[in-house]
């Protein structure tokens, strides 16, 4: 296939700092497959940050967590040589994109989502006071889908409603303006989502229930010496329930050696085996499956400057795709002729007055 007639995917994530086994199995190890098949545009939505921390503390913060991100997808094997990553606030035509497509969505279908109050209930802003821009986080989302006219966005569930409010708006734009925009569709990501080391919920940072990828040996043998089993089990003698024991997902997800984990199993289920045992297999199977991605992950940190470039060219390519996007709107809108007439009469004025 050549490159024109493969598909478009597109998908971001905000920088919220290092990834860890839930991104790994959620979402990453699909991108690296992605990445081979389609034209790939990944990257990191710092503008969707502000959506729920607009301080500048935050901002500020907001520029290590890139740099470890960047860091995290090509220790996993994201290839930049394969696929386009770069800086949504870099970007001028995804803001205004984002204007332009405020104007074709009623807001009542943005304050009905779900998800739009689960953000602010997370970031504590109380419901009477949702910013402006929060409510129209999945707005913003439909820029960065359409801009670079994606086929296919890989997410969670959890943004399955703001795919669909991009089809919608570009279904909208092309009805009023002119087939400008593919209708992109969900792509859900199979593997559901991973569970914290807790027990009590998905795996995430806020959450402190999280094994970092670039976690190092001993902190992988603390968290998972820490790990929740089956609470039931008080002796290593009591039969242990292994069915949702997080302990044995992982084992199931990270340890390669399936007899060994039939075996503890079984053992477990009998009342033959200790936890410490359990875990300590656990830990130095995680341990063997991330050694390789602390070393790639060294090695890419250690080339001074690497990520900076790497981001910078993605972004440059980008900036193209995206003015040309823009241009075609504006076109479509009726928007390029004024635009372009009021330019040309500025400029003449500006040149009478110096001459
Ligand atoms: N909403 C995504 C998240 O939960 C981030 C994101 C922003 C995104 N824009 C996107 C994902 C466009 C896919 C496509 O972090």
């Amino acid at each position: 296939m050549t490159e024109s007639q493969k598909k478009t995917v597109v998908t971001g994530d905000r920088p919220t700092g290092l990834l860890h086994l839930g991104h790994y199995v959620g979402s990453i190890t699909n991108r690296v497959a992605l990445q081979d098949k389609y034209t790939c545009y990944f990257f990191i939505a710092d503008l969707h940050m502000l959506t729920t921390k607009p301080d500048k503390e935050a901002i500020l913060a907001i520029r290590d967590n890139i740099r470890e991100m960047v860091l995290d997808y090509l220790a996993c094997g994201i290839d930049p040589s394969k696929v386009t990553l770069y800086l949504q606030s870099a970007i001028p035509a995804i803001y205004e994109l984002n204007l332009i497509f405020e104007m074709l969505i009623p807001i009542n279908r943005l304050t009905g989502l779900p998800s739009i109050k689960e953000m602010a209930r997370n970031a504590h802003i109380d419901p009477e006071s949702v910013p402006f821009g929060l409510v129209g986080y999945p707005v913003l989302m439909s820029g960065d889908i359409l801009l670079p006219k994606a086929h296919l966005v890989p997410v969670g569930r959890d943004n399955e409603a703001h795919v669909e409010l991009a089809r919608d708006i570009a279904r909208r734009f092309n009805q009023s303006y002119g087939d400008v925009f593919p209708l992109p569709d969900f792509l859900p990501t199979e593997v559901p989502s991973l569970i914290g080391t807790d027990g009590k919920g998905k795996m995430s940072k806020s959450a402190g229930n999280a094994i970092y990828l670039s976690d190092d040996e001993k902190t992988v043998n603390k968290k998972v010496g820490g790990m929740f089993t089956d609470p039931q089990r008080v002796h290593a003698h009591i039969p242990g329930n292994v069915e949702g024991n997080p302990v044995f997902i992982y084992h199931d997800i990270f340890n390669p050696n399936k007899d060994e984990i039939a075996d503890l199993k079984a053992r477990y289920q009998e009342g033959t085996v200790g936890d410490v045992e359990v875990k300590q297999k656990l830990a130095a199977a995680l341990n063997a499956f991330l050694t390789p991605i602390r070393e790639r992950r060294k090695e890419f940190a250690e080339d001074k400057g690497l990520v900076e470039q790497i981001l910078y060219e993605g972004t440059l390519k980008m900036q193209e795709i995206g003015n040309a996007t823009v241009n075609e709107m504006r076109s479509a809108m009726g928007l390029k002729g004024a635009w372009n007439k009021i330019s040309r009469l500025a400029r003449e004025r500006a040149e009478r007055v110096k001459a």
